[in-house]
């Protein structure tokens, strides 16, 4: 998805002096940190992110499903981590791989039943695993009831669950749909001949938020999962919920900004405040909110816990850096450290550099070429745990898995990649270009099968996987890696334990170092009188850190390498963490 976050003039000054101000010098011991006096399990917890379809599949259709995740609870045990976000199990149709929902009590046929649900969290919670679920409420299926009755009558009950447009008044001004064949969020309906809105595909129709009938439809769904004992919900797209319900015209080109657009409309914070009030103030849940609207301001109100709304942003500027044409370390640390410094003293933000949107994040922010690909992933891994923020893992990161790369648009299952597929050959767009620039970029390479071992389909499924396995599980996969002690998993293991020994991985103050470093990204953490420097070369060649450190005398903690450096002269993509 594209995301595009334009941060107002005052915020931008603020983080430009808070960088400029952070040179190479040591930084005294200090007590600062985001708000430390207030611990919380979400904010020192280890999300380990699992895609269902694409984890484990137990019955052989070519499709995860739960009791393949059952099978590899001790698996996630094992990591460290601590809570598991599960994309959506519920009913759906799958236009969208479960992100549109057509039953929100029930789990997606594929996927198993509610037996089996309740066995996942029984398990989960057995081993002192969280869970948290996707919560898909911006919109639903187009084969959900609610959207069935809404479509078969003007006078439905249900016809202002969605948002609709007589005919009668014309073609309603254009808004660009994300998925959509032509861009066009609005669909025409003959059977009561009016369009309904869409962001996202035409099997996705938005939901009316201004309706509180709808509204509490949803607080009760929240309610019945937290019943169950669920740990959290991931609003997925939430940002978008509130709308202009006029529906102006935008100025022409707004689709390349559309979040501005979009966003926070008036409403949203007011639907927030209600959930929470309603639901998350009742339960023992954390929430995320996917996105963090269009500016920093936006992203504070969404998580400041004054304002009784959500609990984490998640916020996509540092991801959507990484282009087919590559990105710059420069622009990287400018983005976390702003990210960083506008979070210092409040709010809490999450860190990840990958997700089911994105590409494998090795070959996005890493090297996958044989001889960086096992360095230059454990220093990505190195990143994610050491910075502030609540860490969310993707799976398989932690054996390095890359990008599949498929060659021709049959392979690519993704509606977003084939949709644009075809918008391009219908409006006589350079197919091969396209087909390039999703090698790199489309949302499959990071769904392929899990690879466990080197068998057929890497052990993922007996029968054809719903998408490619990638060719390399025969290199790249768990069972190798649990042999070795130096492997991409087992570093993502002491990893996660150091960052669980040291809170000021979690609480610390971050300062960068070597700000116009293009090679290294450097920085301290400090906190209660602890601190300690990070170290990671994101380059193919040796490069020098000027920290004004002297790495000698420090501890070291940990280091992708087996001898780290001296000197401050990083070996390629060497990451290595000491204790000052
Ligand atoms: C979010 C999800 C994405 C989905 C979209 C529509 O961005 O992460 O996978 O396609 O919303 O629900």
């Amino acid at each position: 998805m594209l995301r595009k976050i334009v941060s107002p003039a005052l915020f931008l000054l603020l983080s430009a002096l808070v960088i400029a101000s952070c040179n190479s010098s040591e930084t005294k011991p200090t007590a600062t940190g985001s708000d430390t006096a207030d611990r919380k399990w979400w904010k020192e917890a280890v999300v380990y992110q699992v895609y269902p379809r694409s984890f484990k599949d137990s019955d052989g259709d070519g499709i995860g499903d739960l009791k393949g995740i059952i099978s590899k609870l001790d698996y996630i045990k094992s990591l460290g981590v601590d809570a598991v976000w599960l994309n959506p199990i519920y009913g759906s149709p799958n236009d969208d791989n479960g992100y549109d929902v057509s039953d929100y009590r029930g789990i997606m046929k594929d996927f198993g039943t509610m037996e089996d649900f309740d066995a996942l969290l029984k398990g989960m919670h057995e081993r002192g695993l969280k869970l948290v679920m996707d919560l898909v409420v911006n919109h639903s299926s187009d084969e959900h009831e609610w959207f069935k009755q809404s479509r078969s009558s003007r006078t439905s009950p249900y016809r202002h669950y969605y948002h609709w447009w007589d005919a009668e008044r014309g073609k309603p001004a254009f808004r660009y749909s994300l998925f959509d064949v032509n861009h066009d969020a609005w669909k025409y309906d003959s059977a009561t001949n009016a369009y309904y809105l869409h962001y996202f595909s035409r099997k996705q129709p938005d939901l009316n938020w201004e309706n509180p009938k709808l509204r509490q439809e949803i607080y009760d769904i929240m309610k019945f999962w937290a019943d169950k004992g669920i740990d959290g919900f991931r609003l997925d797209a939430f940002q978008f919920a509130a709308k202009d319900t006029t529906f102006p015209a935008f100025p022409k080109g707004f689709e390349k900004d559309f979040i501005q657009y979009y966003a926070m409309v008036d409403g949203l914070h007011d639907y927030l405040k209600e959930m929470n009030k309603e639901v998350l103030s009742k339960y023992d849940v954390m929430s995320v909110a996917e996105g963090a609207g269009r500016n920093f301001q936006d992203a504070h109100d969404l998580v400041d816990a004054d304002r009784n709304e959500l609990n984490m942003a998640y916020a996509f500027e540092g991801v959507d850096i990484a282009k087919p044409e590559g990105y710059s370390l420069l622009h990287f640390k400018e983005v976390f450290s702003r990210w960083d410094s506008v979070f210092a003293e409040k709010g809490w933000l999450s860190v990840f550099l990958a997700n089911h949107d994105q590409a494998r994040m090795v070959s996005r922010f890493g090297n996958d070429s044989p001889a960086f690909w096992e360095a230059s992933s454990k220093l990505l891994t190195t990143f994610i745990m050491t910075m502030r923020g609540t860490p969310y893992y993707y799976y398989g990161d932690e054996l390095g898995m890359t990008n599949a790369g498929f060659s021709t648009i049959e392979d690519y299952q993704d509606i977003a990649t084939r949709n644009e597929y075809e918008h391009q050959k219908a409006t006589g767009g350079d197919l091969n270009k396209f087909l390039e620039r999703i090698r790199f970029s489309s949302r499959d390479n990071g769904r392929t099968p899990m690879q466990w071992d080197t068998t057929l389909n890497a052990g993922f499924s007996t029968g054809k996987p719903w998408l490619r396995t990638n060719a390399n599980h025969t290199t790249i996969n768990a069972a190798a890696q649990e042999k070795d002690p130096a492997s991409v998993l087992n570093y993502f293991r002491k990893i996660v334990q150091l960052r669980k020994d040291n809170p000021v991985l979690v609480y610390g103050k971050y300062t960068l170092l070597d700000k116009n470093n293009p090679d290294v990204y450097a920085y301290t953490r400090v906190w209660e009188g602890k601190k300690m420097l990070v170290l990671l070369n994101f380059s193919s060649k040796a490069a020098k850190a000027n920290t004004g450190v002297d790495t000698n005398k420090a501890k070291l903690l940990i280091s992708n390498y087996q001898t780290a450096s001296v000197d401050g002269t990083l070996q390629p993509y060497e990451a290595s963490v000491y204790e000052l």
